[in-house]
């Protein structure tokens, strides 16, 4: 077999994990549940989660990929003497089957969407809007077609190999993600009632913090840094021992966080400027936001016209650089392990995405395909976001915490160097400790016994 990929440069590490951690969930989430929450009373709450789970969660499944050099299912399998554990690595291959399967369903709308903006098809009042995207969304093929392209472009990027591939878009797109994001937030927050939507994002109002927003907080902050997924093992089997894991992890996490927050700052202006009340998942982008930019940036039509299309481009790439990362997992693990070429490998994962993606863009408009009372696409996101995620997160840091030998841990931790006076202490206390009590609490929460 050929030699194993590796990212060419720590710049290409950072900004392809980034990718992976930067998508959907960063724009039509975060924002919300920062407004409704309690503004800056809720980045409070969600910075924490990202201290003392988030980074420590990103460390371990890091640890994990970065010592084993492999794919999911090898990596838990070889670090300790139980082969059980390479379970979790086929939780991750299978999770983030399911997970690209409806993503690149949304992925396909933002495609369909960024061409509509182009032609200006999205101009009119709200009813017309909302027809537009149940018409579109409720045909039975066009949005299959949709998602089935974008996965096979991914498909073909991930071909490519890991530096050619991966890195390279993700080189490409994340700078460009961020320069768009940038001029949509600049225009937003100059527009005449902005410093309203400004203020819902951001005044602390503590007394909307319950205990069911610190579980929303740890939720999202799962999510969005694809933690939970093996996402982020299989892409430090592609790192060097050069990279110094933890601060990686803490560069990303505030990347990812900065991003989320710039997103709130590039809706919520242009929202409350036509005194539109915005909501979160796909009715934001797609029912709520198509609108949004043209009718307040009317007194400049033109404006208004590249901001729409800005705005759908900059999703389209923020879904590509994740639905990337998700594909690797799966491909890594059939090349690996069926000893096939990466491309067999690729084909494997691209058929069995585009199937999931085809049975859920069929549930939107024909909601009798069902799994347990409900439509495929909200079965498969709840049953990934809820259930899966928080699992393999939580069977993760059991496992480094727990079961992986210390001194191992401890090596990658502070890559060999004996005498660094790192935070090692602190990360093993939060792997040991506070991570699996609080997915614990999360999943009580889920199954409604707290
Ligand atoms: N983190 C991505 C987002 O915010 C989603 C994702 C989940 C990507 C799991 C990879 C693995 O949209």
């Amino acid at each position: 077999m050929a030699e194993r990929g590796n990212f060419g440069s720590r710049l290409g590490i950072i900004l392809a994990t980034a990718g992976s951690a930067v998508g959907l969930g960063n724009v039509w989430r975060f924002p919300y549940m920062t407004g409704h929450n309690g503004g800056a009373a809720f980045i409070l709450i969600y910075l924490g989660c990202i201290l003392m789970l988030g980074i420590p969660g990103m460390v371990s499944e890091f640890i994990v990929g970065r010592h084993s050099q492999a794919n999911a299912y090898r990596a838990y399998a070889t670090l300790t003497k139980g082969k059980g554990w390479g379970l979790v690595g086929i939780l991750g291959v299978i999770t983030s089957t399911i997970i690209l399967g409806f993503y690149a369903v949304v992925a396909g709308w933002c495609l369909q969407y960024l061409g509509a903006s182009v032609f200006g098809e999205l101009k009119g009042d709200t009813g017309y809007v909302q027809q537009y995207f149940q018409t579109f969304s409720g045909d039975p093929f066009r949005p299959a077609l949709l998602g089935v392209v974008f996965i096979l472009i991914t498909h073909f990027i991930i071909v490519r190999g890991v530096q050619k591939g991966i890195e390279r878009t993700s080189k490409l797109l994340m700078p460009l993600l961020f320069i768009l994001l940038l001029i949509i937030v600049i225009a937003s927050c100059s527009l005449p009632n902005a410093a309203k939507g400004i203020e819902f994002l951001l005044r602390p109002d503590f007394s909307k913090v319950s205990s069911s927003v610190f579980l929303e907080a740890l939720g999202q902050a799962f999510f969005s840094l694809s933690l939970g997924t093996a996402c982020l093992c299989t892409y430090a089997s592609y790192f060097t021992k050069q990279t110094r894991l933890l601060a990686s992890a803490t560069q990303i996490a505030v990347l990812d966080f900065l991003i989320a927050l710039l997103a709130g700052l590039m809706i919520f202006p242009a929202a409350f400027s036509v005194g539109v009340e915005p909501d979160s998942g796909p009715s934001l982008i797609f029912i709520t936001l198509p609108n949004v930019f043209q009718q307040a940036f009317a007194f400049m039509p033109a404006l208004g016209y590249v901001i729409s299309i800005m705005f759908y481009a900059l999703l389209v790439f923020a879904a590509q650089t994740s639905t990337i990362s998700m594909h690797e997992i799966g491909t890594a693990f059939f090349h690996e392990e069926l000893k096939i070429k990466r491309s067999s490998a690729a084909w494997i994962e691209t058929v069995a995405c585009s199937l999931i993606a085809i049975f859920c863009s069929l549930s939107v408009g024909n909601p009798d395909i069902q799994l347990l009372g409900k439509p495929l696409m909200d079965f498969c996101d709840l049953l990934t976001a809820q259930y899966m995620l928080p699992v393999g997160a939580l069977l993760t840091s059991i496992f480094v915490g727990w079961f992986v030998s210390k001194t191992l841990v401890r090596e990658e931790f502070t890559n060999w160097d004996t005498t660094a006076k790192s935070f090692f202490k602190v990360y093993l206390f939060c792997v040991r400790f506070v991570v699996p009590v609080c997915i614990f609490l999360i999943l009580m929460h889920q199954f409604g016994v707290i």
